[in-house]
């Protein structure tokens, strides 16, 4: 058999042309086969239907799409036409208006490469053994879950399960009843779960699972039933088996896919060494953060709780003022400081100081946590944003998604500054009476991680102020 040592085998040695007529799952495999290949350009996609699944995929290549395959007639220089609509009258037409020497592939060419596509699709993601999916696409679904999770401010929960005694039964019985057992057991992850999950052989006799808008508490109730259906297999003549199983959730226990492995992996260490045969959870205990009803519960949120938790009371009225002053300084209107005010009082919502009951989350989970809080809420929509990405820095070296200068959102960029602001007046011991002049010393020493625009607009409206006068009331 030939060795396969990783290199892309070079079809084409010229650039090659080529217009697609179909955007059904047959393009899209295609164009996620080629889309790296530097020879092969994909002049257009014809379709009609814009939710079809290749769009996706075409917009993010840059391939113009047109609504009518006709349009193929007026492109200059295609070297390839391809049909990937299965249908024989369009591959007709195609061939008998393409002149300029262009290749027409008809109906059953493009069907035999869908055919071909969807067999390598399948070995490339597919466990053989046991016919889940394998750990390449754990590691892209769980890359892009996180993305969606941050973006649309959704939860999703994961799972780690490793057996705990394979290696027993292969030594009493052989590989190939161990093998048996491999498969029954991912029989019984498969029938645990719903369509949008995605369940794994991470490798051995490791598995793992991510669970869309699943809660820990939710994840770990499917865990539960996996691991009773695995532990009662036996009584179907299978040797006896049990396994333990990690479970994390997105965004308390981690808003990083490398965090969310690491603590279901501690989950499951965790579950092994206490016995087996059991489901540990990733924190200490399950601890959703409410979400929010209102912009009233949620402000009544931040101030109730900081009855308890002063420091963090004040800081938000403090981030709110500053953010106020520096929206008048940039002539914003008035709907637009109303709002910068609100996200300023609500950007630390998601602070596991807020919770000292059940806090489980680390300080740079809380701008997902508090965008998460907030997410029904339609009247702060536009706030959502600011209290995500208000710990981004302008330089790119911020979190949670390390976004850089205009990428960051507006407002987000305003909270930031103002909470720079507040923080470093507190470390100099000025906390919310910063005198102007103290103000101007002391935001030069970070200039990196705020928008230099917004820093210069706000100190030229401070050169103008009193220097004696305080910041804020
Ligand atoms: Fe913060
Ligand atoms: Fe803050």
């Amino acid at each position: 058999m030939a060795v396969n040592r990783g290199v892309v085998p070079r079809v084409f040695k010229e650039r090659i042309r080529v217009f697609i007529v179909g955007g059904g799952s047959a393009c899209k495999l295609l164009l996620t086969a080629i889309r790296d290949d530097p020879f092969i350009e994909v002049l257009g996609l014809a379709e009609i239907n814009l939710d079809a699944e290749a769009i996706p995929i075409a917009t993010s290549m840059g391939i113009p799409i047109y609504r009518d395959y006709r349009e193929v007639f007026d492109l200059p220089e295609v070297d390839l036409v391809l049909n990937l609509t299965g249908e024989k009258e369009i591959g007709d037409e195609l061939s008998a208006h393409m002149g300029g020497g262009a290749e027409v592939m008809g109906a059953l060419g493009g069907r035999l490469l869908w055919s071909a596509l969807s067999w390598k699709e399948y070995l490339a993601t597919t466990d053989y053994l046991t016919g889940l999916y394998n750990a390449g696409v754990f590691h892209r679904t769980l890359r892009s879950e996180v993305e969606r999770g941050i973006r649309y401010s959704a939860m999703f929960s994961i799972f780690f399960m490793d057996m705990d005694n394979l290696k027993e039964v292969n030594d009493a019985y052989g590989h190939v009843v161990g093998d048996k057992v491999l498969r029954r057991v991912a029989k019984a992850m498969r029938s645990s779960i719903r369509g949008s999950d995605v369940a794994c052989r991470y490798g051995g006799d490791e598995f793992a699972m991510i669970l869309p808008d699943t809660p820990p508490d939710g994840a770990i109730k499917v865990a539960e039933r996996i691991r009773r259906r695995i532990e009662s297999i036996w009584k179907e003549g299978f040797p006896r088996v049990t396994v333990s199983i990690g479970v994390a959730a997105f965004p308390i226990d981690g808003v990083t896919s490398e965090e969310l492995v690491r603590r279901a992996d501690w989950g499951m260490y965790q579950a092994k060494r206490t016995g087996g045969n059991r489901v540990c959870y990733a924190g200490d205990e399950v601890s959703i953060p409410p979400i929010c009803r209102s912009v009233k519960d949620a402000l009544s949120f931040v101030s109730e709780r900081g009855e308890r938790d002063k420091y963090n009371r004040l800081h938000s009225e403090v981030v709110a003022k500053v953010s106020v002053e520096i929206g008048k300084a940039l002539k914003l209107s008035r709907s637009e400081i109303r709002m910068i005010e609100t996200a300023g009082i609500l950007h630390d919502i998601g602070k596991s100081e807020f919770f000292p009951d059940a806090a489980s989350w680390s300080y740079k989970e809380h701008p997902v946590i508090g965008a998460f809080m907030i997410r029904n809420i339609p009247a702060l929509s536009k706030a959502r944003p600011m209290i995500l990405f208000h710990h981004e820095r302008f330089d790119g070296t911020g979190f949670p998604k390390g976004l850089k200068g205009e990428e960051i959102p507006f407002g987000a960029r305003v909270i930031h500054l103002a909470d720079r602001l507040c923080r470093l007046l507190q470390d100099e011991g000025h906390w919310s009476v910063g005198r102007v002049t103290k103000v101007l010393e002391i935001i030069g020493k970070d200039q990196e991680a705020v928008d230099p625009h917004l820093l210069a607009v706000f100190l030229r409206s401070l050169k103008g102020r009193d220097p004696q006068e305080p910041l804020i009331e």
